[in-house]
């Protein structure tokens, strides 16, 4: 037998490789809420117009909540002969309520039909991504809070740069995080445009309300353009962007946990909760959770890299190519989803080492920039002088293999006769983050201010 729902003009069945090429139920059955809930809106809205009977629109709002919670309880029996969601869903109504099933399918086609469901979607992924990047956040600021002043080195090149506090380190992602949430918002915005109603690109001869259904579903308006609402993918990619971009902070950040838990830094202590052991090497702690996070990266990346590809040769309007945009983008924003997760985890989970980060920030003359800062305030020397005496005063202590410092007075003003005692208080790591004040900066102060007026944005949501 052809295929029942349009195979009119056909007299053999699929070969078995056509089949199983074109079948996508195993990745569309997850948009199955999304597909009865556009379904009913039609149905209604065909029924307001006039176009079906509002008895035909009431048997068919009640056969497709039946098969909602058919498949919530997982009772319903997904067919692969039927190829897709949409299919599949209609196929059951048929037998639920009979010929009036067929009804459901007039002014509308899969094509609208996939583009609307996606939609409702991805929107749906963004409010959970927005969520969970929220909690992130939280307890981000709850940790900066506690660490306001903890003083741990501060790196570029991953060499020992200026000392900074750990509380200014995790409120850096605080703000990476709220931009990753920008992104996402934005991409909500731009999507939520009802492809509803463009059937299967040229729009319908039926007297349909596209600002109904669009209403219905929650979408700001209908999309403008038929052929546009049913060939474009932008919402998808837009959002995969956003979850790439997103992706990769999580993934900067959880090198910085495998970094800064490796015995030879030692900066960072994940607990038993979030470390695992070898089964050779008894004394192993690995932070396996950094590693996945930061792998799972890839396959963000790697799916919206791989959906650019499937567009960007596609002419309209709709291509069975675009069957290709669901699968990938799923698993990216499950992947996301674990990895803001995990990361939300070992953030509250974590435990710096704080004796341990003040040696360190203090390792690699750290202090040499507020030494120069103190030439230039004191003495009225250009930086670049400053500079240069500083790095001579680091070279001398070097030599000895001594912190700045240990270094005496007398060792210093055989550099610059002018340096006097005072110049010795700028040398601790404590003043130095304490001096940092500059809007931003790193100053306790400055960060406890910053993590407050987070902690009340974040509560206000
Ligand atoms: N399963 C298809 C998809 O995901 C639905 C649209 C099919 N439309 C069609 N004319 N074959 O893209």
């Amino acid at each position: 037998m052809s295929n029942k729902m349009w195979g009119g003009r056909f007299t053999e069945r699929p070969d078995a490789i056509m089949e199983e090429i074109n079948v996508s139920i195993d990745v569309d059955r997850h948009l199955y809420a999304q597909d009865i809930a556009a379904s009913k809106a039609h149905a209604a809205m065909l029924a307001a117009q006039g176009i079906i009977t509002a008895n035909d629109a009431k048997n068919i709002g009640k056969g497709l909540d039946t098969i909602l919670s058919e498949i919530d309880k997982g009772s319903f029996d997904f067919k692969r002969a039927l190829e897709d969601i949409h299919m599949n869903v209609e196929s059951r109504l048929g037998e639920l309520i009979g010929p009036a099933s067929g009804r459901l399918h007039t002014a509308r086609s899969r094509n609208d039909q996939v583009a609307t469901d996606f939609r409702l979607y991805v929107r749906d992924t963004i409010d959970e991504t927005d969520a969970a990047l929220a909690a992130f956040q939280y307890a981000l600021v709850e940790r900066a809070i506690e660490h306001a002043a903890t003083v741990m080195p501060g790196f570029t090149h991953l060499q020992t740069a200026q000392p900074v506090t750990f509380g200014h380190h995790l409120l850096a992602y605080v703000e990476m995080a709220s931009r990753d949430r920008g992104r996402f918002a934005d991409a909500r915005k731009r999507l939520n445009e009802s492809p509803l109603g463009a059937a299967a690109l040229a729009g319908t001869s039926f007297p349909i309300d596209r600002n109904a259904t669009a209403k219905a579903l929650g979408f700001d308006r209908p999309m403008a353009n038929s052929l546009d609402a049913v060939s474009d993918r932008d919402f998808v990619l837009e959002t995969l962007a956003a979850a790439a971009i997103a992706s990769v902070h999580l993934s900067r950040f959880a090198e910085e946990i495998v970094i800064w838990t490796s015995p030879l830094v030692g900066l960072v202590r994940l607990s038993d909760k979030f470390t695992t052991g070898s089964s050779i090497m008894p004394q192993k702690r690995n932070p396996d959770a950094a590693e996945l996070v930061r792998a799972k990266t890839g396959r963000v990346i790697g799916a919206l890299t791989a959906l650019l590809i499937v567009m960007k040769g596609l002419p309209l309007a709709y291509q069975k190519d675009m069957q290709e945009d669901k699968q990938g983008a799923m698993e990216a924003f499950g992947a996301l989803s674990l990895a803001i997760r995990a990361m939300t985890g070992m953030v509250a989970d974590l435990a710096p080492d704080e004796a341990r980060m003040k040696l360190a920030a203090g390792e690699g003359y750290a202090t040499a920039t507020d030494l120069a800062d103190w030439l230039v305030r004191t003495l009225k020397m250009p930086f670049r002088d400053a500079h240069h005496v500083t790095g001579r005063i680091v070279a001398k202590a070097s030599k000895g293999g001594i912190a700045l410092h240990e270094l005496s007075l007398q060792d210093m003003q055989e550099i610059e006769p002018r340096i006097t005692r005072d110049a010795l208080a700028v040398l601790s790591v404590e003043a130095s983050v304490k001096s940092r004040t500059s809007y931003g900066g790193t100053a306790p102060r400055n960060v406890l201010a910053q993590a407050k007026a987070w902690l009340k944005r974040l509560e206000k949501e």
